[in-house]
């Protein structure tokens, strides 16, 4: 059984915006996933929906399974019981989140006495357990935020969220604000964490880069819906998804100079999730889109081993084998292709569509065949 089994997750806020629309998730023990998306896509929708924490008038559908118990079940007295001690979140902005008058100890000691009953002394002692497994020193614990800098106040959200050793941590945005060196160093500590307890983990960022770094599988999602999931590595370096394929494009590589000058955007917003377009939703931005696609959306289907993405491109040769694919559609191996070839970058980021990219399953690595007209680059390979 899974730590984390999500299903047909929905959500829709009381003004109408679906928010999350049928997202299946499943995480084990000791993994990572990393959960990636534009701003507004419903990553933190999503992190709080898993333990309940969404307002008032908020409508939420689906199965949200935590070793097997179905949250969106539990009487709120098993809910609060859940929360800190079964799973915990550090939410996004959490450094700006602590109390400026209280220390950060007792900020800390505050679930260890409430969900472990645990006696003053006690709660202090594992306190100061707490921020040295996080790498302060445990007389740290009496400084107020704003005596710490902003990476040692995001330690201390983190040894908040390990308190009541959960079996799974949420942790949304957990680096964005900080510097690259303290943002290395907190990543370094999560896994860490992850490794030594056994817990699982839900990382979100926007940054699929860092999502690739750090998680065991990863999960892209657009205007609500997990649009391509899998192993972390394959999906950054080679996405199924045209939407995946812009996000990993728009982060520039190491080891790649030109994507270093040039990292490459998509053009037009996210849509409202309000008014959601007909069809697949990405198809007013895809720079790749059929006709079918204004109308019909697609399901998440294979595409390859261990691998899913939801858009009318993939097709039975992405699901195959690697051995039984036709030549130069060498995917699947373990050796990572040569990325260089994004299409999602070809448009130069400039959203002139008269400038076809190539599609978006065409073989990396195959330059023989570049689209010679918008229809060509449009065209499903075959
Ligand atoms: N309390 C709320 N009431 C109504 N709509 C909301 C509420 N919270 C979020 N939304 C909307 O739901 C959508 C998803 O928001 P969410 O915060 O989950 O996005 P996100 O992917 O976490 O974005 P970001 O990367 O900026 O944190 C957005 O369109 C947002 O405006
Ligand atoms: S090709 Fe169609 S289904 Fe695939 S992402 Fe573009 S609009 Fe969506
Ligand atoms: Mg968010």
């Amino acid at each position: 059984m899974s730590l984390l089994d999500v299903r047909g997750l929905t959500v829709t806020y009381a003004d109408g915006a679906a928010a999350v629309r049928g997202v299946d998730l499943r995480l084990d023990a000791g993994r990572k996933l990393g959960v990636a998306g534009e701003s507004g896509c419903g990553k933190s929708t999503l992190a709080l929906a898993l333990l309940r924490l969404l307002p008032a008038g908020t409508r939420v559908g689906g199965e949200i399974l935590l070793d097997g118990e179905d949250v969106l079940a539990m009487k709120w007295g098993r809910v609060r019981a859940v929360r800190w001690a079964g799973a915990s979140i550090v939410f996004q902005g959490a450094m700006h989140s602590l109390n400026p008058v209280r220390r950060v100890g007792d900020q800390i000691a505050e679930p260890i006495l409430l969900h472990r009953r645990a006696t003053p002394a006690g709660a202090r002692r594992r306190t100061g357990e707490l921020l040295e497994q996080v790498g302060l020193p445990a007389a740290r614990g009496s400084a107020h935020p704003h005596e710490l800098s902003g990476g040692q106040r995001q330690r201390v959200m983190i040894a908040m969220a390990l308190a009541c050793d959960p079996r799974l941590i949420i942790a949304d945005e957990p680096t964005t604000a900080l510097d690259v060196m303290i943002q290395a160093q907190i990543l370094r500590l999560i896994e860490q964490v992850v490794a030594d307890q056994d817990v699982g983990l839900i990382m979100i960022s926007h940054d699929l880069a860092v999502l690739a770094d750090t998680c065991d599988r990863l999960a892209v999602m657009y205007a609500g819906r997990v649009v391509e999931e899998g192993p972390a590595r394959r999906v950054h370096e080679d996405a199924r998804h045209p939407y995946a394929r812009a996000l990993s494009a728009a982060f520039p590589r190491i080891g790649d100079p030109a994507s270093r000058f040039a990292p490459r955007g998509l053009p037009g917003d996210p849509p409202d999730p309000s008014a959601l377009p007909a069809g697949c939703a990405f198809h007013p931005r895809c720079p790749v889109p059929l006709d079918s696609c204004a109308v019909e959306d697609q399901p998440l289907r294979d595409a390859g081993p261990d691998r899913r993405a939801a858009c009318v491109h993939v097709t039975a040769q992405d699901r195959a084998p690697a051995q039984d694919r036709a030549p130069g559609r060498a995917r699947d191996t373990d050796q990572p292709p040569d990325t260089g070839r994004s299409w999602a970058g070809d448009s130069g980021g400039s959203g002139d569509r008269d400038t076809p990219p190539a599609g978006p399953h065409d073989t990396v690595g195959d330059t023989s065949h570049a689209p010679d007209s918008p229809e060509e680059a449009r065209r499903p390979a075959p």
